[in-house]
């Protein structure tokens, strides 16, 4: 069983502790049903497989780029079923420019585990399913309130920002003992009913008024108890993620073309990108692209394309590409890896989001289609 982390201090934190205050969920919960959020895709239904999908999609990702992805997704994979029986490269490939891909991973697996465990329907326990891969307290609480009515707490970025500001909570939210002092307030707030309109309601707040920069604060139903508003402090709180520098790294990718194909190889399933497929990389400052390009066959031209960064959350990766066209490849299966893929399938290729908006770039090229 996977630890709750705050999980013991949050429970002795119910209603009637010190810190309960029903009138903070009912203006939450009037707020919500006339000026909330009502008809986003996920909304109106109680299928627990289309609540967990939009809930771990959403959870590093804004609301207008999870909707496409969401829609796609459910057409392709329409329940649990589907999804647990479907290839990973499929999996992959939908969810391929939405980034944090350990997530899609572990979309796969726990979806799998639903069926093979719980008979293909998501446990209502918040505790199950924070057991299952990809789904924290959080998103436990979150599935098992829209899909089941259970009086769970919620505890995301938005509600923390939330919280950090009304009840004027210093320290970074992320730092554990700020973190469980926040979980004790999401808990002691729960309301007795109404649990959906309460946990859309702090999720609405926190993304449509109560926002990092700029913040409506007159429009906002906290704005009477708001230890931040009232003490001029909206701006400073919550506080930031002590800094810390962001290492960079740098990498040579290979773009080996012949006929109309390029050279792809498949990622290690940890670190990023894990799991999706992606170019063959050389040490940044190995000046030879060309000779690398060689035990796939023999290279004929090799060009430096223009350099492009991408930034991680722990770091930023430097990418130099370059472009070598062979005369003739080499079968690419002795290594199974590495395959030859042809251009123009690649738009729907599980690559890495630059990484794709590289190779359509250069597949575009007329020359490159008419020769290799
Ligand atoms: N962010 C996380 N969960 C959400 C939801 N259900 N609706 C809107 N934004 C969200």
């Amino acid at each position: 069983m996977k630890r709750v982390a705050g999980a013991p201090a949050a429970q002795a934190a119910g209603a009637g502790s010190a810190l309960s205050d029903p009138s903070f969920s009912q203006a939450v919960i009037r707020w919500q049903k006339q000026h909330g959020r009502h008809t986003l895709p996920w909304q109106n239904t109680t299928d627990a497989y289309r609540i967990w999908l939009s809930e771990i999609m959403l959870q590093q990702t804004q609301v207008s780029a999870v909707i496409p992805y969401y829609l796609r997704f459910l057409e392709r994979f329409p329940d649990v079923a589907s999804l647990a029986a479907a290839p990973s490269e499929e999996v992959m490939a939908h969810w391929s420019g939405l980034g944090y891909y350990s997530r899609a991973r572990n979309l796969h697996r726990c979806a799998q585990r639903v069926v093979s465990e719980f008979g293909g329907v998501f446990p209502a326990d918040p505790a199950q399913l924070a057991d299952l891969p990809g789904i924290g307290r959080s998103t436990a609480a979150a599935i098992a309130a829209f899909a089941y009515g259970a009086r769970a707490a919620i505890l995301d970025g938005n509600v923390k920002r939330v919280f950090a500001r009304v009840f004027g909570i210093e320290g970074f939210p992320g730092a554990k003992p700020v973190e469980d002092r926040m979980w004790q307030r999401a808990v002691a707030l729960l309301p007795a009913q109404d649990i959906e309109s309460y946990t859309q309601g702090l999720m609405d707040l926190g993304a449509t008024l109560c926002t990092r920069s700029s913040p409506s604060c007159n429009q906002c139903p906290l704005v009477e108890r708001c230890v931040a508003y009232e003490s001029g402090r909206v701006h400073l709180l919550p506080e930031r993620r002590p800094k810390k520098a962001v290492p960079e790294k740098s990498t040579a990718m290979l773009v080996i073309t012949h006929d109309g194909h390029v050279l792809l190889e498949q990622r290690p399933d940890s670190g990023i990108w894990g799991g999706l497929m992606s170019l063959p990389e050389i040490a940044e400052d190995s000046d030879d692209a060309f000779s690398a390009a060689a035990p796939f066959g023999e290279p004929e031209s090799s060009e430096k394309l223009t350099p492009f960064s991408h930034t991680f959350t722990h770091f930023k990766l430097h990418v130099s590409p370059y472009r070598i066209r062979l005369s003739r490849r080499k079968d690419a299966a002795r290594q199974s890896s590495h395959v030859w893929y042809p251009g123009e399938r690649l738009a729907d290729a599980p690559l890495p989001a630059p990484v794709k908006k590289l190779l359509l770039a250069v597949f575009r090229e007329p020359d490159l289609l008419a020769n290799r």
